[in-house]
This record gives structure tokens, sequence and C-alpha cells, in this order.
């Protein structure tokens, strides 16, 4: 292994680390804005990488932004890829350059929102741009479902839950189906 790992050695690990446990809507943090994420904050944010990897595939889902394990930096991980095939991205202090004027439609979920799914209608494309582990840049045009969950994923680092793109009464009745299924699993 390097010396210093990469996104690919994260994930790789993931497989044996302890899941770290998912917050829950609605929690204060996942309504938070995140701060940007500064050259300090990297050893505490690598510390805790294999645990947020590890999360994210035992859920199982494609995105996992750290508010969404308690932590306000600007920073979320997405992986598309099969079990056998992981494709894990580590975006820190992602931000969206330009949105494509044409919206699609896409059913979306979330693992602070667990078993809520519903309709979102975002830009289709957006320009993308993120720094990497590696601390180099990476701008890129992202479609389709990628394109879907990294909107997701830098909507939490501002505060933003798929159901604030719904009707306020779509997003009250998520709500508290929410709230009567936490119930009763507890
Ligand atoms: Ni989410």
């Amino acid at each position: 292994m390097r010396v210093t790992m990469n996104e690919a050695d994260y994930s790789a690990a993931a497989a044996t680390a302890k899941p770290m446990p998912i917050l829950i809507a609605p929690q204060a943090i996942l309504r938070q804005t995140a701060r940007p994420v500064k050259p300090e904050d990297m050893p505490s944010i690598r510390e805790g990488l294999t645990g947020m990897f590890s999360a994210m595939y035992a859920a199982p889902g494609i995105g996992l932004a750290a508010p969404q394990v308690g932590i306000g930096l600007r920073y979320a991980l997405v992986d598309l890829g099969e079990e056998e095939e992981r494709q894990p991205i580590v975006m820190i202090n992602p931000e969206i350059l330009t949105e494509s004027e044409m919206m699609a439609p896409h059913e979306e979920g979330c693992l602070s929102l667990p078993n809520q799914y519903a309709e979102v209608i975002r830009p289709e494309s957006v320009r993308v741009r993120y720094t990497m582990l590696n601390g180099e840049t990476c701008e890129r045009d992202v479609d389709g479902l990628l394109g879907t969950c990294i909107q997701h994923e830098i909507d939490h680092l501002d505060g933003i839950l798929f159901v604030d793109h719904l009707s306020s009464l779509k997003r009250s009745m998520i709500m508290r189906r929410l709230a009567k299924e936490m119930k009763a699993r507890r």
C-alpha cells in the first residue's frame, strides 16, 4: 500500500471497517451549512474515510456527505460502482460551476431519510469542480445518475435535503412518514 492512501485504498479498506453511524432527519447538523475543508483538516478526514465508505456500502448507498455522519465539513463520497468493481470518488470542497438549462427528473432517496423516495427535478447536467485526495483539482461534466448524485451530495453541504426540491405538501408527507417509521423501529 502507498504511504499515502488514495480513494481506492480507502474503499478497499472499508470492507473490514466498522461503519460510522448515519444521522437520520430531522437532525440539526443535516440542516447546517458545512464549512470549507482546509489542508489541516485532512488528517482527521482521512482517519474517518474507511468508516464512512463502510457506512455508505453497508447501507447500501451511492453517496454520503460528511454532515450525514455528523461532520460539518464540505466533502462527500460517491460510488456508482458494483461491489466487485468499485468506483470511489472523494469530493473535497465540491462546487457546481455551471448547470444545464435542461432539467430532468430522477427518483431520489437519501440515507438520512431511509425508505423515502421521490422524483426530483434538477439540471440534467452540471459542470463540477472538486479537490481529490491527492490534492489535485478535478473539473468534469456530469449527467445521468452521477450528475444527480453529485448535485444531491453538494446540497447536503448546504443543509439541503432532496425533499426541499418538492412541494411543501409532499415534503411534509414524507417527513411525517419518516418520523412514524423511525418511531416504530425504536
Ligand atoms: Ni442524501
